[in-house]
C-alpha cells in the first residue's frame, strides 16, 4: 500500500492495477476468511448462514466497498480526513472507524501469534501424533506466557512494515504467497474431500436448513461479511484515496470481493468435510483451523509436512497484510490529524493495542477481568464484528447517501461518464436507504437476541461508545 501523509498532495498512486488489487484483497483475506469464517459457520448452523453471508456480501459487501472506493478516491484523503474535508460534522464517522482498527488490533495480533507459532510447531513434530494436536492447542493458548511470545513476534512484525510504509517487501511476499495459500486450500480441499464421510461436511456447509437461523445467525453473518471485507472502518476509503482516476472502481470492487469470498468458500471447503470424517463437532470454535488441517496434513505423510509449512507461512503473511492495513489506518490518523511523525506514531498505537492483546490472549486461559461474563478477547471480538463496523458501514453509506452529491457519486464511479455503470441507480439506492435500514434492523434484532446470551449488555455498551465518540469528536 502506497503511504505517507494521507493530507498531502499530490498523492501518491498505485503503480499498477493488479498491485492495487492485490494490496486491497491482501487487507481483505486474512484470519477472517481463513479462521474466522469456518468456525463463524460452524457455530451458525452452517448451510443457512453460508447463504446469508453469500447474500450479504453480493448486495451490502459490494455497495459498501464500491462506497468506500469512491469517497476515497473522491476526496483523496484517508479515513478520518475523507469525512472532516467534507463536512466537520461527519468526522466522527471516520473516529468510530480508527476505534474499530484499535479494537480489532487488540486480538487480531494474538491469533496472528499462533499462525506464526504453528510454522516451528509443524517444523518439529506437531503432526507425528495427530491425535494430539487438538489438546496441543488448547494447551498451548491457555498457556499464559507462550502465546503472548509469539504475539509479540507477530506484532515486531507490522511494527516494522508499517514504519516503513507498507508498500515494500510485504507487498512482494503476499503477490507470492497469497496464490500459494490458494493453491495449498485447493489441495486441502482435495485430500479433505476424499476422506470416508466427507460429503456430509459439505452437506452442513451448503445445505441450507432455515429452522436454525434466528437474529442473532442474521447479524453473525452480516459481522462476518464485514469483517472479511475489511469494511466499515474507513480502511478501503484510506486504499482509495491512492488509487488513479482512471481505474474501473466497479472491476476493482468485484475482483477485490471476488477473491475475498472465493478463500473463504474455499477454507469451509478445506475444513468441513474432514471434519465430519474425524468426528469432529462442527461447533469446535477458535480452534478450527489449528487443529483440523494440521490433522489432514498429518494423513498425507511427508509431503503433508511441507505442505503444512506452506500453509502456516501462508496463513502468517496473510494475517500480516490485513493487520498491517487496521494498524495504518490508526497510523494514519496520528500523522494526519495529530501532526505525528511515523515512527512515534507506529509505537504509540502498538503500545496500545499490544497492551489490549496481552488481556486478550490472557483471557484464553481465564485469567484477567471479565464483563457480563465475557473475556476480553470475546468482548473485543463482539464489539467490532457485530457493531462497530456494521454502524460504521451504515452510517458511510448514509454519508455518501445523504450528504454527498448523487452527480458527483456517479462522475467518480463512472470516471466522468467514460467507464459504463448501468447498475448506478440500483447502487444509490441500496447505499442510501435499503443498506440503512437493513443494518440497522440487522444490528437491532441482533443486539436484542444478544441479551438471551448474556452478550446484548456489551452490545449496547459498543453502542454507547460509539454515541460518544460522536460526541466528542468534534474535539479531536
Ligand atoms: N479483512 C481482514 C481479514 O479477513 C480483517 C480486517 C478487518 C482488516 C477490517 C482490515 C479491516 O482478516
Amino acid at each position: 500500500m502506497a503511504t505517507g501523509n494521507a493530507a498531502a498532495t499530490p498523492r501518491d498512486n498505485w503503480g499498477s492495477k493488479l498491485g492495487f488489487v492485490m494490496a486491497a484483497a491482501g487487507s481483505a483475506v486474512g484470519l477472517g476468511n481463513i479462521w474466522k469464517f469456518p468456525y463463524t459457520a460452524g457455530e451458525n448452523g452452517g448451510g443457512a448462514f453460508v447463504l446469508i453471508y453469500l447474500a450479504f456480501v453480493i448486495v451490502i459487501g459490494f455497495s459498501v466497498m464500491l462506497t468506500e472506493f469512491a469517497i476515497g478516491r473522491h476526496t483523496s484523503r484517508a479515513a478520518v480526513g475523507s469525512f472532516k474535508t467534507t463536512d466537520r460534522r461527519w468526522s466522527f464517522v471516520g473516529i468510530i472507524g480508527v476505534l474499530s482498527g484499535l479494537l480489532i488490533m487488540g486480538f487480531y495480533p494474538v491469533v496472528g501469534g499462533w499462525a506464526l507459532a504453528y510454522i516451528p510447531k509443524v517444523a518439529t513434530g506437531l503432526l507425528d501424533n495427530p491425535q494430539d494436536i487438538g489438546e496441543s492447542f488448547g494447551g498451548f493458548i491457555s498457556n499464559p506466557t507462550q502465546p503472548l511470545l509469539w504475539m509479540a513476534a507477530y506484532f515486531i512484525l507490522n511494527i516494522v512494515i508499517v514504519s516503513k510504509g507498507i508498500s515494500g517487501g510485504i507487498e512482494k511476499a503476499g503477490k507470492i504467497l497469497m496464490p500459494l495459500l490458494f493453491l495449498i486450500l485447493v489441495v486441502v480441499a482435495v485430500k479433505g474431500l476424499s476422506l470416508p464421510g466427507a460429503s456430509a461436511g459439505l452437506e452442513f456447509l451448503f445445505k441450507p436448513d432455515f429452522s436454525k437461523v434466528d437474529s442473532h445467525v442474521v447479524l453473525a453473518a452480516l459481522g462476518q461479511a464485514f469483517f472479511s471485507l475489511s469494511l466499515g472502518m474507513g480502511c478501503m476509503i484510506t486504499y482509495g484515496s491512492y488509487l488513479k482516476k482512471k481505474e474501473n472502481l466497479v472491476q476493482t470492487t468485484g475482483m477485490v470481493v471476488g477473491m475475498d469470498t472465493a478463500v473463504a468458500l474455499l477454507a469451509g471447503i478445506a475444513m468441513f468435510p474432514a471434519m465430519f470424517a474425524f468426528n469432529m463437532e462442527p461447533a469446535a470454535g477458535p480452534g478450527l483451523v489449528f487443529v483440523v488441517v494440521p490433522q489432514l496434513f498429518a494423513e498425507m505423510g511427508h509431503i503433508g509436512l511441507l505442505f503444512a509449512l506452506m500453509f502456516f507461512i501462508g496463513l502468517t503473511v496473510a494475517a500480516l497484510t490485513s493487520s498491517v492495513s487496521l494498524l495504518e489506518v490508526v497510523v494514519s490518523y496520528l500523522i494526519d490529524e495529530k501532526g505525528m511523525k511515523r515512527v512515534n506514531a507506529v509505537l504509540s498505537a502498538s503500545a496500545v493495542m499490544a497492551v489490549m492483546c496481552i488481556f486478550a490472549s490472557l483471557s484464553l486461559g481465564g485469567i484477567g477481568p471479565k464483563l457480563f461474563d465475557t473475556g476480553v478477547f470475546d468482548i473485543f471480538d463482539l464489539l467490532t464484528d457485530k457493531v462497530f463496523l456494521a454502524v460504521g458501514g451504515m452510517l458511510i453509506c448514509i454519508f455518501a447517501g445523504w450528504r454527498l452529491n448523487r452527480v458527483d457519486l456517479e462522475k467518480e464511479i463512472t470516471n466522468n461518464g467514460k467507464i459504463a455503470f448501468p447498475l448506478f441507480g440500483l447502487w444509490y439506492n441500496l447505499v442510501k436507504y435499503v443498506i440503512p435500514v437493513a443494518v440497522a434492523v440487522v444490528a437491532c434484532a441482533g443486539i436484542i437476541s444478544g441479551f438471551e446470551s448474556g452478550k446484548g449488555a456489551i452490545m449496547v455498551l459498543a453502542i454507547a461508545i460509539i454515541g460518544c465518540s460522536a460526541l466528542i469528536s468534534k474535539k479531536l
